[in-house]
């Protein structure tokens, strides 16, 4: 099954709650939540405290992507706030390994996340012991950005290194997704699929949730 996680940085942070209603109701199935430093990246988001007071009036499952630099230090506190999903970048820990281990041990769902320019054999070693591998499809730090086309030939690379370690792994793709390319991507291997602005700055969010997952190649079908 395909899955729709919405990326609340294309959201009015000025009534995030009924943004993310809008999206809970429309039949999103994570919420894709993007913390970012100002150093990792060059962009600062949100933390640990609005996902605190999201957490209390939403059931999605909240998908933290987490773009800092040093994520051990947090992973802890994200985890505590509601994160049930952790993303940490392999460029920003010299302990990937030992962070994805910290994300199981606090009980949450381990993702590693590459940059566009990342190669796959970063991740050989690790892949085991990952829930999820996110693959930026845009360079990290703003929504609103053009899918990097070369991304594809990456999405297919990773889901045959997938299946040859033959476990459930899943691929979230990141980055300038919407209506026109979601075939492409599901057809290359994603099935966890980040949409920021194609879904927040349409007209009608629940009518493009449905027409993302229509548009999509089931790989199960
Ligand atoms: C970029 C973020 C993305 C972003 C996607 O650094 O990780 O999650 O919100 O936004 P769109 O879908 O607009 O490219
Ligand atoms: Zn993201």
């Amino acid at each position: 099954m395909i899955k729709i996680a919405p990326s609340i940085l294309a959201a009015d942070f000025s009534m995030l709650r009924s943004e993310i209603e809008k999206v809970e109701a429309g039949g999103a199935d994570y919420l894709h939540i993007d913390v970012m430093d100002g150093h990792f990246v060059p962009n600062i988001s949100i933390g640990m405290p609005v996902i605190r007071s999201i957490r209390k009036w939403s059931k999605l499952h909240f998908d933290v992507h987490l773009m800092i630099s040093n994520p051990e230090q947090y992973i802890g506190e994200f985890v505590k706030s509601g994160a049930d999903i952790i993303s940490v970048h392999v460029e920003a820990t010299n302990h990937i390994h030992r962070c994805i281990q910290m994300i199981k041990d606090f009980g949450a769902k381990a993702c590693v996340a590459l940059n566009p320019g990342t190669p796959l054999s970063t991740i050989e070693y690790i892949l085991d012991d990952v829930d999820m591998v996110l693959l930026m499809t845009v360079n990290p730090g703003f929504g609103g950005q053009e899918y990097i086309p070369s991304m594809t030939k990456k999405i297919i690379s990773l889901k045959a290194m997938i299946d040859h370690v033959g476990n459930p792994i899943d691929i979230e793709v990141d980055g300038g997704i919407g209506p026109d390319n979601i075939y492409e991507v599901t057809s290359a291997g994603a099935n966890v699929i980040v949409a920021g602005s194609s879904i927040y700055h349409s007209d009608d969010v629940s009518a493009t949730i449905r027409s993302l997952k229509a548009l999509s190649k089931d790989l199960e079908e």
